[in-house]
């Protein structure tokens, strides 16, 4: 297994072109399950959970023409086993399109991940709204349905990957679906946009309330996808951390708002001027409160990011608050931040942060991605050099990050463990 090596104390600065979207690109994936004509994606990310899609979406006879075209003529399985989904719990995503397409689906139940059980009970509830009949066994989803009827569907938190599924299970449905405390994140936004494009008339994407006349059969696509708001939210804290000046391209006005204020109360400068948003920081950090909520609240992927950077904020300002409320066990990060010198409180989901003039560099354990890279952001700072073991974990969801940063200053190169 590969560690990330990392040389702090350098200010990062410059500019930085954000790949494609993890987030939007795994159930823009999905898509080809929906219709027998071709889909197309200019702009694949390059990392690993998009292999790992690919190779499932191959398992059920979805065809890779040439990269980035897909074609799903005939689907040749309905299966999705346990080892691929234990791996990528996002291949929940497939259940909603075979059930609509093919009227059947066997899907392993994903099971929890570091950072939460992960149930997929609104999926299974709305796929029974929809008419679909669901049985649990041997740790499997079995779901069928003739045709899925178009109903309400009442989701009792706005789940991201819930509220795409059923949109997607919902597009080849007879007749209206209306899905209330829908999931607001710019990714059900543009899973609207593309389903418009492949001929689904479908309204209120981006509020709470998303209405989809279902059809019998949909279009093809040929899309690009949107750039990866929380790689680009990384550079904008690897920039606050350092008292560098980054600025990031191209990003969707109004995607990062909340990240936006947060950085400003922190003290960086932050400037938007067209898709480029741009931090220039200050140092000492000011210490602030945070609480993560569903969009357009502040995203819980971007709180260990945060907590990173609230570790060096100024120790005479007083002290900082985390809330985490979306996921139950979402701080895996703290201890090994701890072990650079963090000082950081503990007690249920909040985490309370005493700032500190300096961090050191230490080795320290990758739990999961997103705190993975707040322990790269903390090395980036710290005095001496870091060692993030386990960077598999980086590499689910971060394209060229060591060549992005080290282009931006850095010093950081990859070794075996
Ligand atoms: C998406 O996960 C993202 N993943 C997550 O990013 C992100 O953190 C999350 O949205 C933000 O809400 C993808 O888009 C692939 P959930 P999602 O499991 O929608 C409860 C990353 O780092 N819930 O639905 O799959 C659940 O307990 C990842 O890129 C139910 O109760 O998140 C949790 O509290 C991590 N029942 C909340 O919803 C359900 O059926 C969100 O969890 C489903 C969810």
């Amino acid at each position: 297994m590969d560690s990330l090596w990392i040389e702090g104390g350098r200010r990062l600065q410059g500019e930085v072109e954000v790949p494609a979207s993890k987030n939007a690109s795994l159930p823009l994936l999905c898509l080809s399950l929906l219709t027998a004509k071709p889909v197309r994606f200019r702009n694949l990310p390059g990392v690993s959970d998009i292999q790992s899609m690919r190779n499932l979406l191959g398992s059920l006879g979805v065809q890779e023409l040439e990269p980035g075209l897909f074609s799903a003529e005939k689907l040749t399985s309905v299966k999705a086993g346990y080892d691929i989904v234990r791996k990528m719990r996002a291949s929940i995503l497939v259940l909603g399109p075979l059930v609509a397409r093919e009227g059947r689906a066997e899907v392993s139940l994903p099971g929890g991940c570091a950072i939460g059980e992960r149930p997929v009970d609104i999926h299974l509830t709305g796929l029974e709204l929809l008419g679909a009949k669901i049985k649990l066994e041997g740790g499997y989803i079995f779901a069928e349905a003739k045709r899925l009827k178009g109903n309400h569907l009442p989701l009792h938190f706005p789940t991201v990957t819930g509220t795409i599924n059923l949109m997607m299970a919902a597009s080849l449905a007879e007749g209206e679906t209306l899905i209330s405390n829908a999931a607001r994140e710019p990714e059900v936004v543009e899973m609207a946009e593309a389903l418009r494009q492949m001929g689904v008339t479908l309204e209120g994407e981006g509020t709470s309330n998303i209405k989809i006349q279902g059809r019998s059969e949909l279009n093809g696509l040929d899309w690009k996808i949107q750039c990866d708001r929380i790689q680009l939210i990384t550079y904008l804290t690897a920039a606050a951390i350092t008292g560098g000046d980054i600025s990031c391209r191209s990003y969707r006005k109004g995607t990062i708002d909340a990240v936006v204020s947060k950085l400003r109360e922190m003290g960086c400068a932050v400037t938007e001027i067209g898709d480029q948003v741009r931090v220039q920081s200050k140092l000492p950090l000011k210490p602030i409160s945070i609480e993560t909520g569903p969009f357009p609240e502040f995203p819980t992927d971007a709180q260990a990011q945060f907590m990173a950077c609230l570790s060096l904020a100024d120790p005479a300002a007083g002290l900082s608050r985390m809330r985490e409320t979306i996921f139950e066990n979402r701080f895996q990060h703290v201890s090994e931040l701890g072990r650079m010198g963090a000082q950081i409180r503990l007690r249920g989901n909040l985490a309370t942060i005493r700032g500190v003039p300096k961090l050191s560099g230490a080795a320290v354990m990758a739990s999961d991605l997103r705190a993975s890279a707040s322990l790269v952001l903390a090395g980036l700072a710290a005095e001496g050099k870091t060692q993030v073991l386990r960077v598999y974990h980086l590499d689910r969801g971060y394209e060229q990050l060591e060549e992005n940063l080290n282009r931006l200053g850095a010093k950081v190169w990859r070794a075996p463990q």
